[in-house]
């Protein structure tokens, strides 16, 4: 079961790769399961700071929810399906959207439904040049259940969101850059290094500010720019008696680098 998500951890950096191959690295119930089972760990493990997710193999990122499974569960009716596929889902995209951590997707191959849906809930993603996008539930007869219907609309806007989501069309990366999906769409073989590069930028400030900064931004977003404004101030009342703080604002007036003292507490920037 393990093996439906691969991890690696070097320099801080977690990479977590989709690992079935075979299905276009669909999400299987139990790769998902095992994929919220990381999460957890990885929130809580203070030498990982900022989490890469990627698929296996050049073809796919993801081509989305396993069909094969969630058909049975359609067959045993809504609540079944409900339960098991509907929310199981969304619980994975609310996780990466609201994780403490920087997530960065890393699109590596084609990117349908839940692999789109992936891709609009965490902060930052790049794309190679051979990625592609779709919102293809339509042609299922059936709208998108892991969030698609809702942030892709926020991201991209109404209109654009609702013309991808009423063709299933099939969608390029530079146009995925246009819609405020993916950051950026580089050569394929250096998808991972331009990961690795972004990860490293952010690793050079604290992880106490980074963590202020996915909450304020994430939780604010939906809210009025009033709320949005309260939140900021709550994640700011949060760091302001850390030591990273202080010693962001020593060093730049000493004119030095700072050193954090690198005590990670995810629940501190909460
Ligand atoms: N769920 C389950 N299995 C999937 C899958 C999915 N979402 N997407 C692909 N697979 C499996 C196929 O069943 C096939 O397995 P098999 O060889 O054991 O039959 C394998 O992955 C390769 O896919 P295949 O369809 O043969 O590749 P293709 O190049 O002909 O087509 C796609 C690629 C992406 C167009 C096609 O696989 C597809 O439409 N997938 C579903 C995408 C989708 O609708 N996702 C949203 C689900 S809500």
């Amino acid at each position: 079961m393990s093996d439906f998500v691969l991890t690696e951890t070097r320099d801080a950096i977690a990479t977590l790769t989709l690992n079935r191959p075979d299905k276009l690295n669909a999400l299987s119930y139990a790769l998902i399961d095992r994929f919220l089972e990381l999460l957890d760990l990885i929130e809580t493990d203070e030498a990982i700071r900022v989490v890469i997710l990627t698929g296996a193999d050049d073809r796919a990122f993801s081509a989305g929810a396993d069909i094969h499974e969630f058909s049975q569960s359609v067959a045993r009716g809504a609540d079944v399906a409900m339960r098991d596929f509907v929310m199981r889902g969304q619980r994975l995209t609310a996780r990466l959207e609201a994780f403490p951590k920087p997530i960065i997707a890393a699109v590596n191959g084609l990117a349908f439904g839940g692999g789109c849906e992936i891709t609009e809930a965490v902060p930052l993603a790049i794309a190679s040049e051979r990625a592609s996008f779709a919102k293809p539930e339509i042609n299922l007869g059936m709208p998108p259940t892991f969030g698609g219907t809702q942030r892709l609309s926020r991201l991209a806007g109404r209109k654009r969101a609702l013309e991808l989501l009423l063709t299933g069309d099939v969608f390029s990366p530079e146009r995925a850059v246009e819609l405020g999906l993916v950051n950026q769409v580089v050569a394929h073989d250096q998808l991972m290094p331009a990961a690795r590069d972004l990860a490293g930028r952010i690793l050079r400030h604290s992880p106490l500010a980074a963590a202020s900064i996915l909450r304020a931004v994430t939780r604010g977003l939906n809210q009025s720019i009033a709320e949005g404004l309260l939140i900021e101030g709550e994640q700011f009342a949060r760091v302001a008696p850390t030591a990273d703080l202080r010693e962001g604002l020593d060093a730049w007036i000493a004119r030095r680098k700072p050193a954090y003292p690198g005590s990670w507490s995810a629940k501190a920037a909460v």
